[in-house]
């Protein structure tokens, strides 16, 4: 069963991989770029998000054509990373949520593979839209490590690509998110249509909006992410198999 590592913000170099190629596939909806390579000896696909440079926008990410590459290459299990803010004091950055249900609002995006027609009408279930196995193994891996890993929460999708008013950020915390980002949907949602185990490690950058008392910027998300990038790869890695 192969395995794939969709890489957030932060996360663009798959340098634990060995014999790492490249390959672009050509999907119905565009081409996608990954770097395979093994770990362990086990084969592990590498996409990065936003591109290998960070120049795609979360609003403008083709995520139809990245879980459609990945499908093709026949991975099943994904371990998505993600940058979030946080809503709850509790969660402090630097903190991991291995989160388990979505809020969307997202307003732009196509979330769905299934357009009628040749397709088909297909509505999929999200009861568990965050693969329960593989959180289960990143939070033991976390225990293992001594990481502060929270297993479960709600992340908050918005579209971006600006950040939140600290009014949203109160609704957000009032609707019962616990952390906010911009690309956790449609990605999940094309995950499971494609039947992939789909995960996210959530790593807390920042208080959100109006919570910290001054303005977010990207760079602070960068800082943190670089601070908490090797807690982040030790994390997965624990959690891979072998
Ligand atoms: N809001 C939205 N997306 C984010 C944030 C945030 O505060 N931090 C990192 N990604």
């Amino acid at each position: 069963m192969r395995l794939a590592i969709i890489g957030g913000t932060g996360v663009y170099d798959p340098a634990i991989l060995e014999d790492v190629r490249e390959e672009t596939v050509v999907t119905p909806y565009g081409r996608a770029t990954v770097r395979i390579g093994t770990f362990r000896g086990l084969e592990v696909v590498f996409l990065a998000r936003h591109g290998a440079g960070h120049t795609v926008p979360p609003h403008r990410i083709n995520y139809r054509a990245n879980i459609y590459a990945l499908a093709a290459l026949g991975v099943r299990r994904v371990v998505a990373t993600a940058a979030v803010g946080s809503l709850r004091r509790a969660l402090a950055p630097g903190h991991f949520v291995l989160v388990d249900q979505f809020l969307d609002f997202t307003k732009n995006r196509v979330a769905t593979f299934f357009e009628g027609g040749e397709q088909g009408v297909v509505h999929v279930d999200v009861t568990e839209p965050y693969c329960p196995e593989i959180r289960a193994r990143l939070a033991e891996a976390g225990a293992a490590l001594g990481l502060a890993v929270t297993n479960g929460g709600v992340y908050v999708c918005t579209e971006g690509p600006r950040f939140e008013t600290p009014a949203e950020i109160r609704m957000f915390e009032r609707l019962g998110g616990d952390v906010v980002g911009m690309t956790s949907v449609p990605e999940v949602v094309l995950a499971r249509e494609a039947g992939l185990c789909y995960a996210t490690v959530a790593m807390v950058t920042n208080y959100a909006a109006g919570m910290a008392g001054q303005p977010l910027t990207h760079e602070e998300v960068l800082e943190v992410m670089a601070a908490n990038g090797a807690n982040l790869r030790r994390l997965i890695l624990e959690a891979l198999p072998g």
